[in-house]
């Protein structure tokens, strides 16, 4: 079948923006997502929906990063300037925090593109903060932009979506008309067989869910070893998101009563408004960051499929760690460069833009 072309193996905000550039370039209905979760659905082996999700500096300083996170941005922005009410994406005041300095490659980068961009003045800092920004953040909220993003590759588009769970790289070759496969796997990629990627780990982080709709503003405090902060998720009625923890290679579901606690005392003393009676604690999650050793993946591998062997190409696009949702959308164009030829040999008639 046509429609199965272009496979693409996982459904989180990885998966999601692959199949919207796909789609975006007129291949929506040549393409095909399988995955064993989809929007909607929750579990520690789906990374998307636990994001606060917020665009932050935190992000890694080389060279992708850096490119990868100016797309984002601007992408972002746009989006929520153009659909954020159904996106789920908004434009929010943000204030970053840092107790030790942060590289100066970084925050000039940064500082060329971020909207309202400003350092703030070392006397207007906390004590123990060493330097400070103010900035014009994106806020996205991460579960309903998701099922955002899948409605509109479904119905506006014409994406295939298939729950499936695959055990080896060669069953994303669905059928004889499968060229290409995108690996979109998040924390998976260390497991599945066919091309166990050691660099992958986990990075867990507890937040906390809370109503308080007092909160405007996002903001984050990066310490030597704690990271604080305080996203309010875009048009949630007051919800707010808490965090937050960064523990490498802990890979464990469990939410603990000493870190809720510690959440809630880190960020009343970051942003005093939320110590206050409207402030109800919802629910308390952990989610696993897919990290990996050197930073994300994007590449493409020649494989043969099956027993006969046939050849086939392999796209990786994984190990987005905590910057998914900041970075994905720029992960996802180079991930479909690097098969734009193919794409073309399909065949295919490309559909008009829409
Ligand atoms: C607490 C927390 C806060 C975060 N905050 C932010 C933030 O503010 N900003 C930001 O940019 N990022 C943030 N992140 C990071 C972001 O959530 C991740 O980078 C992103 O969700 C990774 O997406 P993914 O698509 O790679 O993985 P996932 O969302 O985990 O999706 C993986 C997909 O692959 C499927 N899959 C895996 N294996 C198989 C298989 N064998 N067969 C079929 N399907 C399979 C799964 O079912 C799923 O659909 C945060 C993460 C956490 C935990
Ligand atoms: C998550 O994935 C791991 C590794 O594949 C598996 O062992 C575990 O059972 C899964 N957990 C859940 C809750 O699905
Ligand atoms: C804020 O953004 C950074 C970078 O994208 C991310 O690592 C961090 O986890 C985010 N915080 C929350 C609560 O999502
Ligand atoms: C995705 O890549 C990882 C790491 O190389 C590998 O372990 C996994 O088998 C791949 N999965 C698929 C479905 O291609």
């Amino acid at each position: 079948m046509k429609s199965e072309s272009i496979v693409i193996i996982g459904a989180g905000v990885i998966g999601l923006k692959v199949a919207l550039v796909l789609a975006e370039k007129g291949y929506g209905h040549y393409t095909t997502i399988i995955a064993e979760h989809l929007p909607g659905d929750t579990s520690i082996n789906y990374t998307s929906p636990w994001a606060g999700a917020n665009f932050s500096a935190l992000s890694a300083s080389d060279e992708n990063a850096l490119r990868w996170d100016k797309f984002g941005y601007k992408y972002l922005l746009d989006l929520a300037a153009k659909d954020g009410k159904n996106a789920f994406v908004k434009e929010t005041a943000s204030i970053e925090y840092w107790d030790e300095l942060p590289s100066r490659a970084k925050i000039d980068s940064m500082a060329e593109y971020l909207k309202d961009f400003r350092e703030i003045p070392t006397q207007d800092l906390p004590v123990g903060v060493a330097f400070g920004v103010k900035f014009t953040t994106i806020t996205v909220n991460a579960p309903t932009h998701i099922r955002y993003l899948l409605k509109k590759l479904t119905q506006k588009y014409g994406v295939h979506v298939t729950r499936k769970r695959v055990s080896h790289v060669s069953y994303g070759y669905l059928s004889r008309d499968t060229k290409i496969v995108f690996n979109c796997t998040g924390n998976a990629a260390r497991e599945l067989q066919g091309v166990q990627d050691s660099k992958c780990f986990p990075t867990r982080g507890q937040i906390l869910l809370v109503k308080a709709s007092q909160v405007q503003q996002n903001v984050m405090r990066h310490g030597k070893d704690y990271e604080t902060y305080i996203i309010p998720r875009p048009y949630s009625n007051g919800n707010v998101v808490l965090g937050g923890y960064m523990q490498k290679g802990v890979g464990t579901s469990d939410t603990f009563g000493e870190e809720t606690e510690s959440i809630l005392s880190r960020t009343k003393a970051l942003l005093p408004v939320l110590d206050s009676d409207r402030t109800e604690i919802l629910s308390a999650f952990a989610g696993l960051r897919p990290s990996r050793e050197g930073g994300a993946r994007v590449a493409r591998q020649h494989v043969q499929v099956g027993a006969t062997g046939r050849p086939g190409i392999l796209v990786h696009n994984y190990g987005a760690g905590g910057t998914g949702f900041q970075a994905g959308y720029g992960m996802a164009v180079e991930a479909v460069d690097t098969v734009e030829e193919e794409i073309k040999a399909l065949g295919i008639q490309s559909q008009p833009r829409l």
